[in-house]
């Protein structure tokens, strides 16, 4: 067949552009990914306009800019978990990547922030590709936001779009419900393709900037490859951010991937019930209610995310296997780490886990990034190995290295506040640089090796659970 001239294949996926068909993309190996589009060199990559050039007299000196430095106007919404996330409000101007699984609750969660900031005074206008007016209005209803004066409306078309923005004062925060449904007359493509959700946000993108208006772009996270991901204009925009959750729990989790006006890393813990998205201002208890206390193998990991100390519990089983290869499975944290940790916990601590199945869970569908959960995940193991409950009243934090050494680790003194806060009364974690005296709050065991981990556990423990059973 003859190849017709403005015909290029375009991974769905990752954005790589190819001459012919493949089934799988060399560049992020998806399968199935690379779909046929044409004029795909239309994008608009930037004006290949005839205008005269401008010369210099357009650079400044960084330190010639006198006076103070203005702080970025910010837009809160009212709903302190989202505002966290977005480093204390949405930047005027700056545009938002809001990414997650169909069915997570994205556009509940940006129809509340729209109301909130609605009822502020603003102007604010939600436009949506997926849904008719009629449907955002009931849900409106179903959470009780009828009443906050949000502009709807169902647009796939981007010109029209920015065209209905321009009537009257610019708005201060736009929706587009969701950038794959959206098509620009630019681009040739069909709507959803990869060249057609960058020529889009790339318009909307411009919008923002020259109006100063605020916009979060809703994108569904997409396994099949079939509509183009977020990750195709996660370059392009300000602010990543995606929203989690499993399907099967009521908690969503607003964690902020990129963003160039605040600290990445911070979460936004929500609840999902019948009245909409509800923000869960101790995520600790949340994550730690519903403990079983007795059972060997739980350790109670005080962590951090971004700023915020968060308190979960790390479960482990250690089975004898009943196969030639023992297995490793792990939930909510690194599979490598933990083979490290099983691999230190035998070399230098002594204990036989080559016969063992080892599972691992964080508990309430929370991962966790932190190379600081180590010594929890070896407390939970030795705990589950040797058949010894931990003691239910003590967190642990801490690193383990390749020696078996516990490495100290940051913001020790604010994880052991937030879990004298939630009623712990000892910590076990490694020296810090001022030695244990920061333990000013909690009494600190303080744990170098990690065989001093391990006969704390299996010995003391034994000897405490003899003389009281009820431990
Ligand atoms: P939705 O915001 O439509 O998800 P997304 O935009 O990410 O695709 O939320 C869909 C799910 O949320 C749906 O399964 C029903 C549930 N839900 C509630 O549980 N309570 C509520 O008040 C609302 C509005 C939705
Ligand atoms: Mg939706």
């Amino acid at each position: 067949m003859a190849k017709r001239p403005n015909q290029t294949f375009v991974c769905q996926a990752c954005g790589a552009v190819y001459q012919r068909w493949k089934g799988r993309c060399d560049a992020c190996g998806g399968w199935n990914t690379v779909v046929e589009e044409t004029g795909a060199a239309a994008v608009p990559s930037g004006p290949v306009s005839t205008r005269p050039l401008r010369k210099s007299g357009r650079v400044f000196p960084l330190t010639g800019l006198s006076g103070p430095v203005e702080q970025a106007p910010r837009l809160t919404t009212g709903i302190g978990e989202f505002d966290r996330v977005t480093g204390g409000g949405l930047v005027e101007g700056s545009v938002i990547l809001l990414g997650g699984d169909p069915g997570i609750g994205k556009s509940t969660l940006l129809m509340q922030a729209s109301a909130a900031m609605a009822r502020g005074g603003n102007r604010v206008v939600y436009i949506s590709g997926e849904e008719a007016v009629s449907q955002i209005r009931l849900r409106a209803e179903r959470l009780g936001l009828t009443d906050a004066p949000v502009e709807l409306a169902a647009e796939t078309n981007v010109e029209d779009i920015i065209a209905t923005l321009g009537d009257g004062a610019p708005p201060a925060l736009v929706i587009i419900d969701s950038i794959q449904t959206m098509w620009t007359e630019t681009v040739e493509s069909a709507p959803g393709t990869v060249t057609q959700v960058r020529g889009s946000a790339h318009s909307l993108i411009r919008f923002a900037k020259t109006k100063g208006a605020a916009v979060i772009l809703v994108g569904h996270v997409t396994k099949d490859g079939q509509i183009a991901g977020p990750r195709v204009v996660e370059h392009m925009v300000d602010a990543v951010v995606s929203f989690e959750g499993d399907a099967a729990q009521h908690f969503r989790i607003l964690r902020s991937v990129k963003n160039r006006f605040g600290a990445t890393d911070e979460i936004g813990v929500f609840e999902m019930g019948d009245m909409g998205l509800r923000e869960v201002a101790n995520p600790s208890e949340l994550f730690l209610s519903g403990r079983d206390m007795a059972t060997p193998g739980t350790a109670v990991f005080a962590g951090m995310e971004g700023t915020r100390p968060l308190l979960v519990e790390v479960q482990a089983l250690v089975s004898p296997t009943s196969f030639g290869t023992p297995r490793r499975a792990v939930v909510g944290w690194d599979q490598n780490r933990l083979n490290m940790v099983i691999a230190v916990l035998e070399a230098r601590g002594g204990l036989r886990l080559g016969s063992h199945d080892v599972y691992l869970n964080v508990a309430g569908g929370l991962r966790i990034g932190e190379p600081a959960a180590d010594l929890a995940a070896a407390a939970a193991l030795a705990s589950s190995l040797s058949g010894v409950p931990l003691p239910p009243e003590t967190v642990y934090f801490g690193e383990i290295g390749l020696s078996g050494a516990i490495r100290p680790v940051a913001h020790a003194d604010t994880r052991l506040k937030e879990a004298a806060k939630l009623g712990f009364s000892a910590a076990v974690a490694p020296r810090t640089k001022s030695g244990p005296g920061d333990a000013t709050v909690l009494p600190v065991q303080v744990v170098d090796q990690i065989t001093t981990l391990i006969a704390e556990i299996v010995v003391k423990n034994k000897t405490r659970t003899a003389h009281s059973p009820k431990l």
